[in-house]
């Protein structure tokens, strides 16, 4: 078991990241969720590292998610991509999960852009539908900063009371209009899973105002806030909660919807990608008070 602080482990990323991509300098991170790896796809000139060849970068088990990082551009503005996560449920210490997107923030990314796939709770939603996050909660009870703080990645106690940046989440509403594309606003709970939950669970959380349900991203929010990265967030709705339907849920059926309806999350992520960087060009970053 390594001994080396949550810092050093994040400077050991960074530094092993720098070495396989050269000079680039990526303005926006991307973090991909399940069934939307299609996106790194479109990275030009990409440079490819495997999670296998990082130290501290934990490995997905689970199918749908690749495992490697692709810095490239996209629409013309560099980007660094996680392509595929690892989730809380496969065991892992939610701080250690958040290493990936701490180092492609200390690379220099000013934006972190998270997606994922969730299931619609708000009864209008549909699968297939996309739902920008306007703010999340957090029903997995632990949070990523737990622990010594370290001054130097971020302050003690952050302010979540903006995560998802207002100015981003305005380009992207922009974007999907002028692309005629449905794009929900709404709350994402985050659970722990890995198993989905009860209709009763549904019902409740239905009720404290979530709109989606999902197994990740809260975290990975949690400290791009804490490094003063400036945050929007995606869900693909998968899938109709647990309840809803009369119907069993599966990993299957969550990416067979993602897979499906990835042309047209990847359409608006590229139209929004290069309007997200000249607004991240006037304000880098947004220090969490
Ligand atoms: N619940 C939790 N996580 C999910 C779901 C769901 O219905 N769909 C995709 N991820």
């Amino acid at each position: 078991m390594s001994t080396l602080s949550l810092y050093d482990k994040v400077m050991a990323t960074r530094d092993a990241l720098r070495e396989r991509i050269g000079d680039r300098s990526p303005v926006m991170a991307l973090i991909l969720g399940s069934g939307l790896g299609a996106i790194a796809d479109a990275a030009e000139d990409a440079a490819v590292v495997s999670y296998d060849d990082l130290e501290h970068i934990p490995r997905s088990t689970v199918p749908g998610h690749a495992g490697q990082f692709v810095c490239g551009k996209i629409a013309g503005v560099e980007c660094i991509i996680m392509s595929g996560r690892t989730h809380f449920y496969e065991g892992h210490d939610l701080s250690e999960l958040t290493v990936g997107v701490r180092a492609m923030i200390a690379l220099g990314a000013r934006g972190v852009l998270v997606t994922n796939a969730a299931g619609g709770i708000h009864t209008e939603y549909r699968p297939g539908d996309l739902m920008c996050i306007t703010d999340h909660m957090n029903l997995q009870w632990v949070n990523p900063l737990r622990g010594p703080n370290d001054d130097r990645l971020g302050q003690r106690f952050v302010d979540m009371s903006l995560a998802y940046d207002r100015e981003l989440r305005r380009i992207l509403a922009k974007e999907a209009a002028a692309k005629k594309l449905t794009l929900h606003m709404g709350v994402y709970a985050a659970i722990s899973g890995p198993s989905y939950e009860t209709p009763a669970e549904i019902k409740a959380m239905r009720t404290l105002g979530a709109d989606a349900v999902g197994m990740s991203t809260v975290h990975e929010v949690i400290a791009a806030r804490h490094q003063g990265a400036r945050v929007i967030g995606v869900s693909l709705i998968s899938n109709l909660a647990a309840g809803i339907e009369d119907a069993a849920l599966s990993h299957e059926e969550v990416t067979l919807t993602a897979n499906r309806t990835a042309s047209r999350t990847i359409e608006l992520l590229t139209a929004f990608i290069p309007k997200a960087a000249k607004e991240l060009a006037k304000k880098p970053r947004n220090p969490a008070r």
